[in-house]
């Protein structure tokens, strides 16, 4: 019997031969090539109104069906709510936070436009799959329409502590519309007891035998904990041929021999990069002997720039990297090359094997998988070291990276000092603990555990 068709739900949507700039679109791009299936999202296009026609494309495995959004759905559901209220608040940035009731109204609104579209593609055999914070209330929605499908959520960034879900207004009336999903997937077992002690200490829960949780409302749902992760036998494979490629070879040369640092990250005040850049110029204020030893190459794509916290960081990482460079830098070399670009796979995977050091310091993250790819991209023989914040989801399971709290800046100087001087047998010994873990937990395992558990 042919398996059941998967419906992948998400707000952005990797569509073919685009850059998939973030986890979401890059895993589930992964993921949904091999097993094939219908990915339902926003066309990332604002047009005059929201889905006035359903654009259709297939490729391969994946039929894609996307919609467009108005000005004023983009601006309330995505610049506004989703990206405003909760993304900050679901990164430990309470200060960040801007609450308007007209961003909620718009971003119920889009949830039930994505409801009323999904709803005409369904089929009764389906399993559903949403994604993110975007469309927490999109099961809730879809049952109100008849769906009785069986629907799955993943949540790709953290969940804060319970005493910070309080503080959104109107918080129960959304965070309870999580009981209407069958099963809820968060990143580690942190996310977990945050959702635990919500629903069972704040909103009236209750646990139920066989692990269920019962919300106020009556609702029966289960949770639990699914590290994402990436197709680590294909990253491999990617870096390991990408050396050959021109373009890797000149980026190489270009180094002259000096030990390459490489960030990988969306423009996010979430990924910690103004301390970052705090903490490679510490090295070089107390360490004049690695002055035009090594080079920084930190890959920041433009993101969000609709939201304004987002046009700041910009600005203020802009004049941190002037800075630094005017300070340090000599006419044979400059410390930080700040490229606000975003580049394929085949490229990253490229730079990540070429770099001495893959540093990884988000303040917070879901996961990360980033820090992930920089390990599945080593070369075996002669693997560099992973610099890596407590405060991202994939520190629970990279145990061997040098563990770090962002925020210290002589703490992370001190890990990067201690990366680029790292003997070769610990280096292996390190790295190669890290690659049986993401052998073991590729994305293929990912995906099926959660859709075991959805659908067992
Ligand atoms: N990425 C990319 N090109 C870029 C920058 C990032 O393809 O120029 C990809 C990167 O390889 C990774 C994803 O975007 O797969 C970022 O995911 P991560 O979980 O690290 O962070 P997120 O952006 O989801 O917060
Ligand atoms: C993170 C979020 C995703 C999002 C991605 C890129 O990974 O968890 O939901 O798609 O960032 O952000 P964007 O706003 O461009 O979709």
């Amino acid at each position: 019997k042919k398996p059941a068709r998967l419906v992948v739900v998400s707000n952005r949507v990797a569509m073919p031969k685009q850059t998939a700039t973030g986890g979401l679109a890059s895993a589930m791009r992964a993921a949904l090539q091999e097993r094939g299936g219908l990915w339902f999202g926003w066309s990332g296009k604002i047009a005059p109104s929201s889905a006035e026609e359903q654009h259709r494309l297939n490729d391969g495995q994946i039929d894609y069906v996307t919609i467009d959004l108005s000005r004023a759905d983009h601006d309330d559901f995505y610049a506004g709510f989703a990206n405003r209220t909760l993304w900050p608040l679901f990164h430990y940035r309470p200060d960040l936070v801007d609450y308007q009731r007209s961003h909620l109204e718009g971003y119920l609104r889009v949830n039930a436009l994505f409801a009323d579209e999904l709803v005409k593609l369904l089929e009764p055999d389906d399993i559903i799959w949403v994604h993110d914070y975007h469309l927490i209330p999109l099961a809730a929605m879809l049952r109100e329409r008849g769906v009785r499908n069986r629907i799955g959520f993943f949540l790709h960034t953290p969940l804060p502590a319970a005493a910070l879900l309080i503080a959104l207004p109107k918080h129960r009336e959304l965070l309870e519309t999580l009981a209407s999903y069958d099963l809820v997937g968060l990143h580690t077992a942190r996310d977990l007891r945050a959702l635990e002690d919500y629903f069972l200490h704040e909103v009236g829960g209750a646990m139920r035998p066989g692990g269920r949780l019962r919300a106020a409302n009556g609702r029966l749902f289960r949770a639990g904990v699914f590290p994402i992760s990436i197709d680590t036998a294909e990253v491999a494979d990617i870096a390991r041929k990408s050396m050959t490629e021109e373009s890797v070879r000149d980026f190489r040369q270009s180094l002259d021999g000096r030990d390459l640092i490489i960030g990988v990250d969306r423009l996010d005040y979430s990924k910690g990069l103004a301390q970052r850049f705090e903490a490679f110029a510490h090295v070089l204020e107390r360490s004049p002997t690695l002055h035009s030893r090594v080079t920084f190459l930190q890959i920041a794509p433009p993101s969000r720039g609709a939201v304004p916290e987002y046009r700041l960081i910009r600005r203020e990482l802009e004049r941190m990297a002037g800075h630094i460079n005017g300070k340090f830098a000599t006419p044979e070399w400059v410390p930080i090359r700040y490229v606000n670009q975003s580049f394929p796979h085949t490229l990253l995977a490229g730079y990540y094997r070429v770099a001495r050091v893959g540093l990884v310091t988000p303040l917070r993250d879901g996961m990360n998988l980033v820090a992930k790819e920089y390990v599945a991209s080593q070369d075996p023989k002669n693997p560099g070291v992973l610099v890596l914040s407590r405060f991202a989801g994939a520190a629970q399971e990279l145990t061997e990276a040098l563990l770090v709290n962002p925020a210290d800046t002589v703490e992370v100087a001190d890990a990067l000092e201690r990366a680029l001087a790292m003997p070769q047998r610990e280096r292996i010994a390190r790295w190669r603990s890290m690659m049986d873990v993401l052998q073991r937990h590729d994305l293929t395992a990912w995906r099926n555990a959660f859709l075991h558990a959805l659908t067992s």
